[in-house]
C-alpha cells in the first residue's frame, strides 16, 4: 500500500496526470481518450476490471502515455481516501480530477430501494466532496490544477421521477460554483459540467427511455465542450443553444420548467415505472 506521506518523486519531464472516475465507458471514457490524445497520463477508476484494463492498454498503445487503473466502488465509505492514497503512487498532486462516475434512478421516489438511494448519495455527493477536500489543497499549494464535476442539466431544476438524481446534481452545481469563487485567484480551475441527453449506457441502466424530442449528443462532444470551456470558470451546459435556452427557462421560469420536466419524465402507464 503506498504511503501518502511518502509520495512518488516527480520528474520535470513527466506528463500531467488526470484522474477520471467512471472511465470504463460513456462520458468518462471519452474524457480519458481525449486527454490521452493530448499527452496526459491517466489514473482511471471504475468497478469493472474487464473493461478498464484493456481500455488503458489501448490508450497506452495509441497515445504513448502511461495509464493506470484503480478498481474501486466509489460508493463505499473511505473510497475518496483510497483514491487519494492510490494517486500518490504516481504523483504528489494530480493535474486534473474529473469526478464523473454516476448513475440515474428513474421512477417514483417511494419505489426506489433505499440501498440504491444511499449508493447514489455516496457516489454523487460524499465521495466527490471528500475527494476535492483531499486533492484541492495540493493543487492550491502548487498554484495549478483543474477539477471537473460532471453534474447534469438535470441539476438546474427539480425533476419529478428523477428526484434524488436531480437533487444530487444540483448539489454538484451549487458546490462547484461556490468553490469557483473560493479558488478564483489560486490558479485552480473548477467546473460543473452539465451534459444534456448523451448517448451512453446511462439511460438503459436508469430505466428511462430518453425523450426523442430533445437533442442527443455524443460522449465525445461532452468531453470536448467541457475541456474547451475550462478557462471560462463557469458551469458549462454541453448541448449547444438548446441547452442554454433550457438553462435560461429553468432559471427565470422555474415553475414552468418543473411542470415541463414532469411532463417529459412522467411514465405513460404505471407499468412503465421500472424501479
Ligand atoms: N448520459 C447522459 O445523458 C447524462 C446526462 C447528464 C449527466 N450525465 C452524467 O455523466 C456521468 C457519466 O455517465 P454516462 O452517461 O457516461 O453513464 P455510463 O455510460 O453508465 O457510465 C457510468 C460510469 O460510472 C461508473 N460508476 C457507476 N457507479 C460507480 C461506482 N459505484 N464506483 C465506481 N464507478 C462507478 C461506471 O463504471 P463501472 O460500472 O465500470 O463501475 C461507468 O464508468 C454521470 O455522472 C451521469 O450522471 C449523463
Amino acid at each position: 500500500m503506498p504511503n501518502p506521506d511518502h509520495p512518488v518523486v516527480e520528474r520535470q519531464d513527466m506528463n500531467p496526470l488526470a484522474i477520471v472516475t467512471g472511465a470504463s465507458r460513456g462520458i468518462g471514457a471519452a474524457y480519458a481518450r481525449l486527454l490521452a490524445s493530448r499527452g496526459h497520463d491517466l489514473l482511471l477508476v471504475s468497478r469493472d476490471e474487464t473493461r478498464l484494463v484493456p481500455f488503458v492498454r489501448e490508450l497506452e498503445t495509441n497515445y504513448g502515455v502511461q495509464a493506470h487503473v484503480f478498481i474501486a466502488d466509489l460508493a463505499q465509505p473511505d473510497a475518496a481516501h483510497q483514491l487519494f492514497v492510490e494517486s500518490r503512487r504516481y504523483r504528489q498532486t494530480p493535474d486534473m480530477l474529473i469526478n464523473n462516475a454516476g448513475f440515474g434512478l428513474y421512477g417514483e421516489f417511494v419505489s426506489h430501494p433505499l440501498p440504491r438511494i444511499q449508493e447514489m448519495l455516496h457516489l454523487h455527493v460524499r465521495t466527490v466532496v471528500e475527494s476535492i477536500r483531499l486533492f484541492l489543497p495540493g493543487m492550491i499549494e502548487r498554484g495549478s490544477g483543474s477539477i471537473i464535476n460532471v453534474a447534469s442539466i438535470a441539476g438546474m431544476i427539480p425533476i419529478p421521477y428523477f428526484a434524488e438524481y436531480a437533487a444530487t446534481k444540483a448539489f454538484l452545481v451549487s458546490f462547484s460554483e461556490a468553490l469557483v469563487e473560493e479558488t478564483r485567484d489560486t490558479g485552480v480551475v473548477i467546473q460543473a459540467c452539465c451534459p444534456g441527453q448523451t448517448e451512453t449506457d446511462f439511460h438503459a441502466s436508469s430505466g428511462f427511455r430518453p425523450d426523442s424530442l430533445l437533442p442527443m449528443q455524443t460522449a465525445d462532444q461532452v468531453a470536448q465542450t467541457s475541456l474547451a470551456a475550462l478557462p471560462n470558470k463557469r458551469p458549462v451546459v454541453t448541448i449547444g443553444w438548446q441547452g442554454w435556452l433550457a438553462a435560461l427557462v429553468m432559471k427565470w421560469l422555474p415553475r414552468m420548467a418543473l411542470k415541463a420536466a414532469g411532463r417529459i419524465t412522467r411514465p405513460a402507464t404505471r407499468s412503465d415505472l421500472t424501479s
